[in-house]
């Protein structure tokens, strides 16, 4: 008698649906995170190939990722503009191809769908405890993750860059990533704003049962920075001085119009230099908002550095990036990774991820080499395991 099964016969896979996972953004209707979305969704139909993915590489093949297609995104914002309106801002301001947003239409309605209003907003929630909000947002996820009948979630950061709190103030980021520990999913936070980085969630980080990573994406001028600074060091070379512009404008623009949000986003621009170099060198990193470039910065990096015998040499960069197509695939690629982490069980800070951030956990390397190293590694460790 044959052991094939017929073809009325329920096989294993007709009868159990593959896993599917959730990708909780906050800022859900941002720049970052809709080209996240409508770019997850070209990818996984064909439509454009997956550039600019780290995951999708070699080292990353046998890792046990969840695939794009088995992604399903939901939110947290403040505004409610519809996520395909967005999309067609977007694709108006060439930052999504054009075209992109009526092809990936369901798939943007369906994230539409699953975003909840953000907070603290005035008004609304004066009256409102941390405690209240952080539950509210964490039965936002274990909602969504029931509704989904997804196999588990996780909370990217991706809101607007908020100043340095007040002492004693859990800021917004921060009630954010309360609740995802709170809700047991695992965490991102792409942006400079505090998120787990505050006294006040210092012991539940360390000790959390998901992995978290963070944090501020490393997509331009520090990407740049964090490969020169090695090789000044590494050829012997005197760095004396290191200065750098921004010009971006559209909604990360604005919110670092703000000087304490700036000053958020350039330290850790300046870290990375201090943190290869051994010590800072002269110079400062200045970001101006032009509303009229949109997502399309420029950044110039101007490094005056001596060679043999007291030379003085300069070397300048010009980098012209469109912001959060150069942001969206690395959130895709973290998402991916936290996912499959959770579920091989590590948990805690993942400074093993350091590759994708400006500010990484302690115990990365700041140079991009290394950290590219110990990212490959990490894909080898979610492979043995099963
Ligand atoms: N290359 C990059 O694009 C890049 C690199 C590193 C970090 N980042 C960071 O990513 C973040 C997003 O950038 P963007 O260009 O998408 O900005 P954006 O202004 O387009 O989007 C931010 C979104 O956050 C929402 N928001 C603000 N406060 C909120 C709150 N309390 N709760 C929920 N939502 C809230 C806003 O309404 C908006 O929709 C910024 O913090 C930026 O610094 C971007």
């Amino acid at each position: 008698m044959s052991t094939e099964p017929s073809s009325t016969t329920p096989t294993a896979t007709d009868t159990v649906p593959a896993p599917r996972f959730g990708v909780w953004l906050i800022g859900a209707r941002g720049s970052v995170a809709t080209t996240a979305v409508a770019g997850c969704a070209a990818v996984a139909a064909g439509l454009h190939p997956p550039t600019g993915m780290v995951t999708e590489t070699t080292p990353f093949t046998d890792s046990g990722l969840p695939s794009l297609s088995s992604l399903v995104f939901g939110g947290h914002d403040t505004v409610d503009c519809p996520l395909p309106k967005r999309a067609e801002h977007l694709a108006a301001g060439g930052v999504l191809p054009h075209g992109l947003p009526s092809a990936v239409h369901t798939e943007l309605t369906a994230a539409d769908r699953e975003i909840r209003p953000g907070g603290p907003l005035p008004g609304r929630d004066d009256d409102r405890t941390t405690d209240a909000l952080i539950d509210t947002f964490a039965a936002d996820l274990t909602d969504f993750v029931r509704r989904e009948n997804l196999a588990g979630a996780v909370v990217v950061n991706v809101a607007s860059t908020e100043p340095a709190p007040p002492d004693g103030h859990l800021p917004p980021s921060s009630l954010y990533a309360a609740a995802a520990l709170r809700a047991g999913c695992p965490y991102v936070n792409f942006t400079p704003s505090t998120g787990l980085h505050h006294p006040a969630l210092s012991e539940q980080a360390a000790t959390a049962p998901v992995p978290h990573a963070g944090r501020d994406g490393k997509t331009g001028q520090t990407l740049l920075r964090s490969v020169l600074g090695p090789m000044f060091l590494q050829r012997a070379l005197d760095v004396r001085a290191w200065s750098g512009t921004n010009l971006l404008g559209g909604g990360d623009g604005a919110a670092l119009a703000d000087p304490a949000a700036a000053a958020a986003k350039n330290a850790g621009k300046e870290r990375v230099l201090a943190d290869t170099l051994g010590a800072a060198p002269q110079g400062e990193v200045h970001i101006d908002d032009v509303p009229a470039l949109g997502d399309w910065k420029t950044a110039w990096d101007h490094i005056a550095f001596d060679g043999f015998l007291g030379a003085r040499m300069v070397l300048q960069t010009t980098w012209q990036g469109c912001d959060s197509v150069l942001a969206a695939p690395l959130v895709l690629d973290l998402a991916r990774l936290l996912l499959r982490a959770h579920s091989v069980g590590l948990t805690g800070p993942r400074p093993e991820l350091g590759f994708y951030f400006k500010d990484p956990d302690q115990g990365a390397s700041s140079s991009l080499g290394e950290q590219y190293a110990a990212l490959v590694d990490f894909a080898g460790r979610l492979r043995g395991r099963s």
